[in-house]
């Protein structure tokens, strides 16, 4: 199930990043996501563990209003099986919803 992240969701996420990247703590970025103003995320939840998290922050290129994809983490058990694609096609029609005009990803181009 994908759906929008509720309060309750972080310490899942936070151990969903502890998983997905473990040679990096991305605790802070995540939190400092979090707390900015219409950041959106959404979580992928299978038998109520946070297996996927996603967020679109909105930013600005020129007068032109954009979102920022990242961070995403799928948990390595679940990775390779959509959940990711699923994550990001969510968030894409959400953000098309918002009217944004374009989205940029920043990371390993591969
Ligand atoms: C990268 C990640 C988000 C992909 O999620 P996923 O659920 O495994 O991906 P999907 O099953 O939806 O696969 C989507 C496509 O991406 C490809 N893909 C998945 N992981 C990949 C990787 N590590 N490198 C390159 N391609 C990858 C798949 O082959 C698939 O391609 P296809 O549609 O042509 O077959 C997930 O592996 C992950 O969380 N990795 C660790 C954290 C990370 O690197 N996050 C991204 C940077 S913030």
């Amino acid at each position: 199930m994908i759906r929008a992240l509720r309060p309750q969701d972080d310490a899942g996420v936070q151990t969903l990043y502890a998983f997905a990247f473990p040679d990096e703590d991305l605790t802070q970025l995540v939190r400092d996501v979090a707390a900015t103003v219409d950041t959106a995320h959404f979580v992928a939840e299978q038998q109520g563990q946070i297996i996927g998290h996603i967020c679109f922050s909105p930013c600005h290129v020129g007068p032109n209003p954009i979102a920022l994809l990242g961070p995403l983490a799928i948990h390595p058990d679940h990775q390779k099986a959509g959940h990711g694609s699923a994550l990001i096609k969510t968030g894409l029609s959400a953000m098309k919803d918002r009217a944004v005009q374009g989205v940029m990803v920043l990371g390993d181009p591969a």
